[in-house]
Order: C-alpha cells, then structure tokens, then sequence
C-alpha cells in the first residue's frame, strides 16, 4: 500500500492525555494554536496506553474519539499509533514476563519505556488486542491518516524465552551444529557447540555468534511489527502503516524493517553548534540519513516524524537554535525527499523527563515566543508549495551503506582498534558529505541492492561480503558502471569468516586487479600521503596526507593512477584503476580525510560527467538538491555557514518558488538561509 499527500504535513507528536483531565481548556487552545502554527497533522496516542486500558479489560476509547473528533473538525489529520512502546505498571505487576531481561539475567521492575520482552505471549496478546479494538473503532476514522506504530522500535530481551527463539533461529539458519560450528569457528578457544542448549548469546568471544545475534535481533522486531500490522489488518485498518526509525541507529538494520512499511518515517534531531567547520559536517550527515530514507522505498517521499524547533533538554550544550537555524534544517529533510515536517513535540509538559525539551508550545503558552513563531512561518512557507510533495530526486550516484557490514567490523576483535566504536560508519559519511557539497544527487543503499540504473556506485570499506554481492558488483562494472573500493574491502564472508587468498576476497583480487597484502595503522605523529601521477587521464593531480588506515596494495593488473610517498609504503600503489568490460573499477588504499573525498568527488563527476542539482561552484557548508516532478525541477539551496554567499546560477530559467519572481544569475545567499527556486525540469 503506497501512502501519498497532496501537500505537506506539518505537526507532531501531541500528547493532549497529559492535559485533558485538569487542564481541559487547553485542548481548546491547543486547536486555536494548530491553526495559527499551519498545524495540519498530530502523531496521537503514542504512550497512551494506560488511558485506555487502566486496568486490565477494562477499556475507554472515548477521550480518543473526542479528540479524533475535534481534530477531524479542525481539519487536523493524525497519525494514530499503536501504544506497544509503553506499557502499563499493572501489566508488569500482573504479567512480570512482559518485563525485559537484562544481559545480566535481571529482570526489568517497571520503569521507563520500551522496556518490555520481543517474545513474551502474554504482552504480544496484550498489544494484538488492543491494536485490534483500535483499529476496529478507528478503521473509517476521517482523521486517520496513518498507523504510528509503536515508537522507536529498539532494544533486546535475554529472558529465557527469547533465548529459546534464539536457538530456533540459528536451527533454521544453519540445520545441524556442524554448520553452526564452522560458520562461528568455533573450535578457537574450545568453544565448539555441542548442544543447541548450550548457546549462550553473551559469549563475546565468537563473533559469528555475535554477527547472529544482531541479526536476530532485527528479525525478532521485524517480527513483532509485522504482528503488530496483522492485528490491525484483522481489525479492518486499511491505512498505511508505518515506524518512526532513528537514523542510523546501530542495533536494528532498518533495511530489513523497510520492506514492511508503506512509507518511511525517521525522527531526526541533529546537533547545531552554530560553528561553521561543525556545522557543515553536522548538515553532510543529516543529508545523509535523509538519503538514507528516501532511497529506502526507491526514491518515494519519507516522513521527517520527529525533529526539534527548538533545542533538545539532553544534548550536552542545550545551545538554542540561532535565527535560520530551524528553518534550514527542516528544509533539509524536505530537500532530500520528505513530505512532512513534525515534531516532537507540540506543547512542553509540566512534568516527566520531558517537560524542559523543546516544543512548539512552550511553558509560557502563547503564539509570541521566537520558536513558535518560527513555526509558524514554516507552515506558511509549506503551504504554499504545494508542488513539490510527491516529487523525486533522481540519482547517478549511489554509496552503499549495511548495517551488515558495520556489524561485522564491530563484532570483529581487529583489524585494529582505532575508531572501536563504529569503524564502518565515519569514511561512509566522510565520502558523501563530499558528494553532497557538490550537489551531486546520491542515493544510499544496502549492498545487496539492485545497483542496476546508478552511473556511479561508491563501496567504502565493504569489509563483509554477504553471498551474491560481489557477483553483482563485477556484473554492473561490466555493463559500465564505475565502481569505487577502498581499504579494508572483501575481508569477511556473511559468517565473519575471513576470505583466503589475498584481500579483497571473494574473487575481487581477480577483477580488481589489486592485491591488499597488508594493512597499516599510524600514529597522530606519523605521515603518509599519496601523489597523483601528471601522465593519467583521470583528472586528479597533487599530494594529499592520508588518514590513519594506509594499505600495502599490489597492482597486479591494474593501472596505477597515485603512489604512496612515504615509510615503506614508499612509491607503491595508493590508487588504481581497472578497465572492466565496459565499466571500470577504482580502489583506494587509504582511509582519506574528508578534503579528498571533495577532489575525488570532483574528479568522478566530471570525468563521467555526472549531473548536479545546479551546476554551478559550491562552496563548503552551501548545499544545492532538487527534486523534480519531470516538468519543473524544484532547488534548494543552503547555506549552513555564517557567511553571506554568492552563487553563480547555470541559467537564466530560475525563478524564486516562494516570491515566482524571476532570478538574477547572482544570487545573494544569506548566513544560514535557504533560497528555493524553481527551473524548467532537465
Ligand atoms: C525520541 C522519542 C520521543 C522523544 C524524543 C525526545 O525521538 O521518540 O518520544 O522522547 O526522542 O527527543
Ligand atoms: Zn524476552
């Protein structure tokens, strides 16, 4: 089921059961606020779970269908959700095995939020009933647009009984414990299995086993969302489902989670320092998860479900956003595909961990603060696009990132320990955020991806190869792809198993060309760089420092195109190329510093000629992206720098979306300002 909006969504999470019992005259407030701020959508119900159901069986839906009510009244449309995220202190007191268990074998007492067992009978019959009785009541609801499932679906359980769906899995997975044994090498330290019993999760030591268990962990949510949705099919819901993800959160590979959602929804709450070097790294990664999302459903418009007007209590320096701060990081998401723009949240409560986190409506409780202001003229600026919901970016370029492969180089002791935490994530982001400075439209994908359509395709540190992947990257090389690896490529299999002879595995030394005979780590105070040969035609020339990951690589049949300078590494290959069919294959033997990246970005997009969103120079920290609905192309241009800019438009077909006046070529671009402008599509 595909969900569309005619025009954009603007709202967020409401939560008017904090209010309605003592305070009921701000619920009529709250309506007169919405329309003031352009509020056309609330996320309703969320934690409400105890409102409905306070004690067991007994059920009140009346205050939800009072307020579905008066929202449908209000023209206010909601994003009703299931309240599994939450669950009520009597259930945990009745029911203690709906209790998560910690790794520690303690179990839960009832306190916080999404805190409760994946695998427990009693609590997944508790949701399917309520979400049953929702969707029978609210199915034909004029003011349902959407099903909010749960909230922030994360977390896992070491309770028997998830252990035991565990055991089943891996059953299934490997069919005998002599599969099991070899997949989890398991004869290291005499940890070979030798009773299904016996797995243990915790057990560190194998990281196969530990690679497993994050996959398990994914599917056992996938699991209960998908139990979740059967229960409000069963009860007659036909709207559109969804989840709120968080960005690249490292515990769920929300590329499986997608599949089983109509649209995307992401909540995201970057941190400004007001800064310029920061800040442009803080906008690169925020176009990067809004890549993320919207290649997630090929390209269809996401939901921006949660984000901050304001500034969030739990960031280490609640800094307030500065003027133009806000509204160019909301506009960022709608830049890269989002046709909503909500909040968390719409009013500040008086109490609960949350009452000092930023919202539309603050404390004070008017329409006069800076932040609802604010708020207000963004609803302005979305109404009157009404153009651009629905509409796409098409992309050349595509960078892979898998929660797969990241998980592999996190559960493996080395190659090293330097960057331990996430070693994968940081030289994806540093790679586009170099393409995203120069506007060039990237779209983000798992490595098992259909790459079929992309010009470009960058692997950075595919350090595991899962079974297929690295046929079908040969296949797109051969049929004219270009193909960029860098270090640490095709170390492991889907097992976390080394390949043998020679890095990149898995036939890449074949067809690459390149053989990675090691791979060096340096110290802050040691130096490497690599030099550009005068003689290729790749249009990269100069000395660049490396960063901290250099490799011995051997170009056994491939073009030498840099050289290391230094150490011993001295004069040999740094950067090669390959001819491959009628594609070509780059690979690049150091982890490189973002400057590069914005060299190497250069070089590719004019050597293939790729397309950007204007062409024109950019400098750092000012972005262009479009969106198109093929007559008109829809551009965004930002500056996230605290300097005035001016930008040289390619053409004289701009005119300015929100004025329609027509664009000088000069375009005067303030600190931290967004100009959308409209051309003719190309
Ligand atoms: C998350 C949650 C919200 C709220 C915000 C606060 O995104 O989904 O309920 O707690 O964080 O930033
Ligand atoms: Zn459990």
């Amino acid at each position: 089921m595909a969900f569309h909006t005619s025009h954009f969504l603007h709202g967020g999470d409401y939560n008017p059961d904090q209010w309605m019992d003592r305070y009921p005259e701000i619920l009529d407030e709250d309506m007169r606020l919405m329309h003031k701020a352009g509020v056309n959508v609330t996320s309703v119900g969320i934690f409400s779970w105890v409102r409905y159901e306070p004690s067991e069986g007994e059920f009140h839906f009346e205050w939800m269908d009072q307020l579905l009510d008066r929202l449908h009244h209000n023209n206010i449309k909601a994003f009703l959700a299931t309240p599994s995220g939450s669950k009520p202190a009597w259930m945990s007191r009745q029911y203690p095995e709906v209790c998560r268990v910690d790794a520690r074998g303690r179990r839960d007492h009832h306190a916080r939020r999404h805190n409760h067992c994946w695998s427990s009978p009693v609590y997944r019959r508790k949701v399917a009933d309520l979400n049953q009785r929702l969707a029978a009541r609210y199915m034909d609801h004029p003011a349902v647009l959407l099903w909010h499932l749960s909230n922030e679906y994360n977390g896992e359980c070491h309770c028997p009984l998830c252990y035991e769906s565990f055991r089943q899995w891996l059953r299934q997975r490997y069919q005998s414990l002599e599969e099991l044994n070899h997949a989890w090498w398991s004869e290291f330290w005499s940890h070979r299995i030798t009773d299904w019993e016996l797995i243990d999760p915790r057990d560190h030591s194998i990281d196969g086993l530990r690679l497993d268990w994050h996959r398990f962990v994914t599917d056992q949510t996938v699991d209960f969302l998908k139990a979740e949705v059967a229960a409000l099919r069963k009860g007659g819901a036909q709207q559109p489902v969804t989840t709120n993800m968080m960005g690249t959160f490292p515990h769920l590979d929300y590329w499986k989670i997608a599949p089983y959602l109509d649209v995307i929804a992401d909540d995201a709450y970057p941190t400004w320092k007001y800064h310029d070097q920061q800040d442009r790294t803080t906008a690169a990664h925020t176009a990067f998860l809004h890549d993320m999302h919207r290649s997630m459903k090929g390209g269809q418009p996401w939901l921006l479900m949660e984000s901050c007007p304001d500034t969030v209590q739990w960031a280490p320096v609640p800094k307030r956003k500065r003027p133009g701060v806000y509204r160019n990081e909301m506009l960022l998401a709608v830049a890269h595909g989002a046709d909503s723009v909500c909040y968390f949240q719409w009013r500040k409560g008086r109490g609960g961990m949350e009452k000092f986190h930023g919202a539309v409506v603050d404390h004070e409780g008017s329409e006069n603060t800076r932040v609802f202001q604010q708020v207000a003229e963004l609803g302005q600026t979305l109404h009157h696009l009404p153009q651009i919901p629905g509409t796409t970016t098409p992309a050349e370029t595509a960078i892979i990132f898998d929660w797969e492969v990241r998980w592999a180089m996190q559960t493996s002791d080395g190659p090293s320990r330097i960057d331990k935490g996430d070693p994968y994530l940081a030289p994806v982001l540093d790679l586009h955020h170099a393409f995203w400075n120069h506007g060039i439209p990237t779209d983000v994908l798992q490595s098992t991806a259909d790459f079929s359509g992309y010009r470009l395709l960058l692997a950075p540190q595919l350090f595991l190869l899962l079974p297929g992947v690295a046929e079908a990257l040969h296949s797109f090389v051969h049929k004219g792809g270009t193909l960029l690896l860098t270090q640490l490529s095709g170390v492991v299999n889907e097992s976390n198993l080394t390949f043998l002879g020679g890095f990149p595995g898995n036939g890449l030394r074949q067809w690459t060309g390149v053989w990675a005979e090691e791979v060096d780590y340096l110290y802050p105070e040691d130096s490497q760089s690599l030099q550009f040969n005068n003689t290729s035609d790749f249009p990269l020339r100069g000395n660049f420092p490396t960063g901290p990951v250099v490799e011995s690589l051997r170009a056994e049949d491939a073009e030498t195109l840099a050289t290391f300078q230094n150490d011993f590494l001295a004069s040999k290959p740094a950067f090669t190329r390959r001819r491959l069919g009628s594609g070509q294959v780059f690979y690049l033997a150091a982890r490189m510093p973002v400057s590069f990246y914005h060299q190497l970005a250069e070089a590719f997009r004019s050597s293939l000629g790729l397309r950007r969103s204007l062409e024109t120079h950019l400098p750092e920290g000012v972005a262009a992206s479009h969106r198109t609905d093929g007559n008109h192309d829809f551009v965004f241009l930002q500056n996230f720098t605290q300097r005035p800019h001016q930008i040289q438009l390619d053409q004289d077909d701009y005119t300015c979306l929100e004025s329609e006046q027509r664009l000088p070529e000069g375009l005067h671009l303030p600190p931290w300002s967004t100009r959308l402008l409209q051309r003719p599509a190309r």
